[in-house]
């Protein structure tokens, strides 16, 4: 079943000029990019985001972090797509993501971790409306989609 899922390139991967390397790691995957945009995130904007974490000890340091630099917002789309982009981003910690995913390999700490994607398919909606319009937003077919009776 294809899915839409939620995905940030923080501040810190913009900062350390990963954004080509974080990028081609969901392509290499096979997901589909079908929103992308460059902000400094407002306040407010943040703040929705993280509401859940308002009470943490992290929250304003998480907040200010994420407006403190230009973050790219995307929307990659394929099958279990908010499963894999998670997979793919490690552990929240990147002290202890796995070698082989985004923050076990570009990371170091938590606070810092280049990479956030949304934690399920209500979420990943939720973060989507929240960031983009729907005009922002694109179907289109790839060359390989539909080879051999197979939708990537
Ligand atoms: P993210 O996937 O964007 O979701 C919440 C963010 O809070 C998380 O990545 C981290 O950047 C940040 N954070 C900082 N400290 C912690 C912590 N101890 N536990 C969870 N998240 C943390």
């Amino acid at each position: 079943m294809s899915e839409r899922t939620f995905v940030m390139i923080k501040p810190d991967a913009l900062s350390r000029r990963l954004v080509g390397r974080v990028i081609e790691r969901y392509e290499s995957k096979g997901l589909k990019l079908v929103g992308m945009k460059l902000q400094i995130v407002p306040r407010e904007l943040a703040e929705r985001q993280y509401a859940e974490h308002w009470d943490k000890p992290f929250y304003n340091d998480l907040v200010s972090f994420m407006t403190s630099g230009p973050s790219i917002a995307m929307v990659w789309e394929g099958p279990n797509a908010v499963e894999a982009a998670r997979t793919m981003n490690g552990a929240t910690d990147s002290a202890e993501a796995e070698p082989g995913t985004i923050r076990g390999d570009l990371g170091l700490t938590a606070h810092r971790n280049v990479v956030h994607a949304s934690d399920s398919l209500d979420t990943a909606k939720w973060e989507i409306n929240l960031y983009f319009d729907e005009a922002e937003l694109f179907s289109y077919a790839m060359p390989d989609e539909g080879w051999l009776g197979v939708k990537v």
